[in-house]
């Protein structure tokens, strides 16, 4: 694998998709303001590195919503990785085991949960709750019986954001042979039916994640929370961690970037939950800003679809070696041993306010 930045295998996928699915994957809603944020956001925000601290070799190693990882560095949900490569999820699930990464699986993977898992490495399950409450319960069922170690479950889609690209390029729909694998209910003889759509619901509520907490004992992270307001509200549900998320700049156009939003949510929540947080990571020293912010770790939902283009489970692989080694070398340039060194004090933060 030849590409020496996620932006130089960005450019191979690019060259290498059919353009409406690449369209389909780079885009984001409306006029792609946020989108355009996410990664703006991180070139703002200068490092102010520590010098002489002797602190040797930074470590990786972590642990988040219960699981032991090698890198704080999550695999975000993204759809239909068999548009990227024919092995799709399960190139994906392979390469996230060999790295000991966690991959969260979309609700809209194109393959199934229980193929995934026999990769063997750590698995979240990403979740829209479904107006179904009985749909939902008995997909809930299916991802604990496949070992999925947390729900995580996305909360800022009550509609589906307008994405301009894909309505230009006329992409509605998967092609024959391929679906939301998830989506069809498994028979009593374990023969599966077929694919429900996944809806998208303005009637959820706080009552709904309320309703999960009480369905299930993996821990639940809530992705998309965005507001301080929400947040606090979050910690009377009973949740266990937070996605700050504006979902790769692909529901409300003009949202902050998450590393914008990321101190007043901080804030607001003084350590009671733990915060992950998504969008336009692209660098180890991108990662290393939002733990710097205090995020527990980062993800990263783009780039591995750009690296399954590229290489499928190798591209996916190399996508996080890239991100592990650069994560590693940024520690070690600010005097860091771990992530728990990494403080606001090594940001120039009056920076990240000024446009
Ligand atoms: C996504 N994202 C997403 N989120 C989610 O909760 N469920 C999903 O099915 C999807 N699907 C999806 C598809 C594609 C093509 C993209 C680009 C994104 C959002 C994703 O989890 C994450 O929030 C962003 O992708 C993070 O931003 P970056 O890393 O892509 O900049």
């Amino acid at each position: 694998m030849k590409a020496l930045s996620l932006r130089e295998l960005e450019a191979t996928a690019r060259s290498l998709l059919n353009p409406r699915i690449h369209d389909l994957f780079a885009g984001g809603s409306d006029d792609e303001v946020s989108l355009r944020a996410n990664e703006d956001a991180f070139a703002r925000l200068g490092l102010i590195p520590r010098v002489l601290r002797g602190r040797g070799e930074p470590r990786l190693d972590t642990d988040l919503l219960g699981c032991r990882v090698a890198l704080p560095i999550v695999i975000a949900p993204t759809a239909f990785h068999r548009l990227a490569h024919p092995e799709g999820e399960r190139a994906t699930a392979r390469a996230a085991a060999a790295a000991g990464a966690i991959l969260t699986v979309s609700m809209a993977s194109t393959t199934a949960i229980e193929e995934l898992a026999q990769a063997g490495g750590p698995l979240w399950f990403q979740l829209y709750l479904q107006p179904d409450r009985g749909f939902t319960e008995a997909l809930v069922r299916r991802v604990e019986a496949a070992g999925c170690k947390a729900l995580v479950v996305t909360v800022d889609s009550p509609v589906f954001g307008r994405r301009e690209r894909d309505l230009r390029n006329g992409f509605t729909d998967l092609p024959p042979g391929m679906c939301c694998e998830n989506m069809r209910p498994l028979g009593p003889d374990g023969e599966r039916g077929p694919a429900r759509p996944i809806a998208f619901s303005p009637a959820l509520t706080w009552e709904d994640v309320e309703w999960l907490r009480r369905t299930t004992s993996l821990p639940i992270a809530l992705k998309g929370v965005l507001h301080p307001a929400d947040a606090k509200r979050a910690l009377e549900s009973g949740v266990d961690a937070l996605f700050v998320s504006n979902h790769g700049g692909r529901q409300l156009d003009t949202v902050p970037a998450p590393l914008e939003l990321l101190p007043a949510l901080a804030d607001a929540l003084g350590g009671r939950l733990p915060l992950l947080l998504d969008g336009g990571v692209r660098r180890g020293t991108d990662a290393l800003k939002a733990l710097a912010l205090g995020a527990r770790a980062v993800a990263i939902g783009r780039p591995v679809l750009w690296g399954l283009a590229v290489g499928g489970e190798a591209g996916v692989a190399h996508v996080l070696a890239l991100l592990r080694s650069e994560l590693e070398r940024a520690l070690t340039l600010c005097g860091c041993g771990s992530a728990d060194d990494a403080g606001p004090e090594l940001l120039h933060l009056s920076r990240l306010e000024q446009r």
